[in-house]
């Protein structure tokens, strides 16, 4: 085929033209693949809108295209930053914005006459629910804000123990007990259960469960109430170390086995637990070579050094967890299934939170009364709007997520008090879409009571619909394709209760 058709349209033979051209066409480009674009004046005044943003006017409160156009841009659009860009001429090209109608990936680019000057800007919605179509960026930036906060409250409670004049060997103690466990459902007293049991054993214990259920918690417990309580707590988290740097922090390495600066060799954690308990965080991260090594160890009860040819017993007492699915993992070839038998001599599973929604109000009172104990204030109190909304949703990420959110509420507030709406705003910008809020919140989850299972049927049912048509609209980011597969009903049926869910 010719590269050039005789007949083709030719581009522009002036620099000009092919500019304008290029503008012109990546303009339509923008206008057709974006999810809508408007443009303000000099002002910040809006002067036009495209048919794509149109559909984003109902969730601004806006009724019309003629009550938007001609507003000033913050009047209509909250939290909007076109402002900045007209005055500063800079623009931002990629940014998340969000506002009642939701959370969006935007761009904004300054407009400029011939002379250079700002004489308006352009707005552009690149993408609505970012959770979803972002999923891969977003689940990674919550990995990574999950390790900050994490490291943060280490950090708080180290300056807390040096403030305490604690010794510093107190960093290889629990920090927990099993009264730190909160929670008194049925599910939470069968995990405490367990995990007591567990205490008065030697075996490895594998605990599974979800990220922020509390595996760590109940690992420190656990080692607090064994009989190994004054040795050691030492724990690995085999996600964070490279690879390559596995097994010499778990074994070791022999002096001179290396020059510089370990030439005189180095304790492995299976040597520094000793006499204690090591805890293998995420051992479903653990790398095929080390998961041979580690079963050798397991089985022999002997440990050998990098690049030392003696085998060196150990006393430890193993406590593993993972929040990912080990079987699947075994199946899959990823695990292997004898280490998996090795580690799974007494597993313990971890409900998620939605499991026992009954331990939400105590959980908060707890978690309230740790954050004004570290700002220095006092707790907030939750209204009872905002106590339901949380009880009835999701939580993917469990304890930690709910502390979160806590967290957040508690920084941005004004007052003590914490309404649903200021939860609503903070779960959205989390990119979590709401779920309904629980009607039973503050009792024990779950199971109804006797009086509200004895309505009319066609309202408990109508009811149990919501709650589950919620709770999957919010593990799936909101995506009802995916939201009715779920739940095995037509995409219509969805809609229609979505519509009008009595
Ligand atoms: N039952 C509980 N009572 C009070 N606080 C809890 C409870 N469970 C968890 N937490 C708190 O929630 C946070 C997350 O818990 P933890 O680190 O033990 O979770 P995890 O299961 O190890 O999560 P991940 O798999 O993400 O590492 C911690 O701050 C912990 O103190
Ligand atoms: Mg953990």
């Amino acid at each position: 085929m010719p590269l050039h058709s005789e007949d083709a349209p030719a581009l522009p033979l002036d620099a000009q033209g092919i500019l304008e051209l290029a503008a012109r066409s990546m303009f339509q480009l923008f206008s057709s693949v974006s999810q809508g674009m408007f443009l303000v004046d000099k002002s910040g005044r809006i002067v036009w809108v495209n048919e794509g943003y149109r559909r984003f006017l109902p969730d601004l409160g806006v009724g019309s295209v003629d009550q938007f156009v001609g507003r000033m841009v913050e009047e209509v659009i909250p939290n909007t930053q076109m402002r900045r860009v007209l005055e500063t001429g800079q623009p931002v090209l990629i940014d998340l914005l969000t506002n009642k109608a939701g959370t969006f990936v935007v761009s904004r680019i300054p407009l400029r006459d011939d002379a250079d000057r700002v004489i308006g800007a352009i707005g552009i919605v690149l993408f609505d629910h970012p959770e979803t179509t972002l999923q891969p960026l977003i689940s990674k930036f919550a990995l990574l804000q999950r390790d900050l906060d994490d490291a943060r409250r280490e950090l708080a409670a180290q300056r807390g123990r040096s403030r305490l004049g604690v010794a510093g060997d107190g960093e290889r103690r629990a920090k927990y007990t099993f009264a730190s466990f909160v929670g008194s459902s049925p599910a939470a007293a069968e995990v405490k259960r367990q995990a007591r049991r567990a205490a008065q054993s030697s075996s490895p214990v594998l605990l599974l469960g979800e990220t922020g259920t509390g595996k760590e918690l109940l690992a420190h417990a656990i080692h607090a109430a064994s009989s190994r309580a004054s040795g050691p707590f030492v724990s690995v988290n085999i996600a964070a170390v490279p690879d390559t740097l596995l097994e010499a922090e778990f074994f070791g390495v022999a002096p001179g086995a290396y020059t510089g600066a370990d030439r005189k060799g180095r304790d492995g954690k299976f040597k520094l637990a000793d006499g204690g308990t090591l805890f293998l965080d995420e051992i479903g991260d653990m790398p095929a070579s080390l998961q041979a090594k580690l079963l050798r160890a397991l089985q022999e009860g002997e440990i050998e050094p990098l690049g030392s040819n003696k085998l060196v017993p150990f006393n430890v007492r193993v406590v593993a967890a993972t929040s990912r699915e080990l079987p699947a993992l075994v199946r899959e070839g990823r695990f292997r299934e004898d280490l998996f038998y090795r580690l799974h001599v007494l597993p313990i599973r971890v409900p998620p939170l939605r499991e026992r929604r009954g331990d939400i109000p105590a959980l908060i009172e707890v978690l309230g009364e740790d954050l004004a104990l570290r700002n220095g204030t006092a707790p907030p109190e939750l209204l009872p709007d905002a106590m339901a909304l949380l009880a009835g949703q999701a939580w993917r990420g469990n304890i930690r997520e709910l502390r979160n959110v806590l967290e957040q509420a508690v920084m941005r507030s004004d007052s003590l008090s914490i309404d649903a709406a200021q939860l609503t705003a903070i779960l959205r910008e989390a990119g979590v879409e709401p779920a309904a809020p629980a009607p039973d919140a503050g009792g024990q989850g779950g199971a109804p009571d006797q009086q509200s299972l004895l309505r009319p049927l066609s309202v408990q049912v109508a009811e149990l619909e919501r709650r589950a048509i919620a709770a999957a609209l919010a593990a799936h980011g909101g995506n009802k394709l995916a939201t009715a597969r779920q739940l095995g009903i037509s995409r219509a049926t969805l809609y229609g209760r979505l519509e009008n869910p009595d």
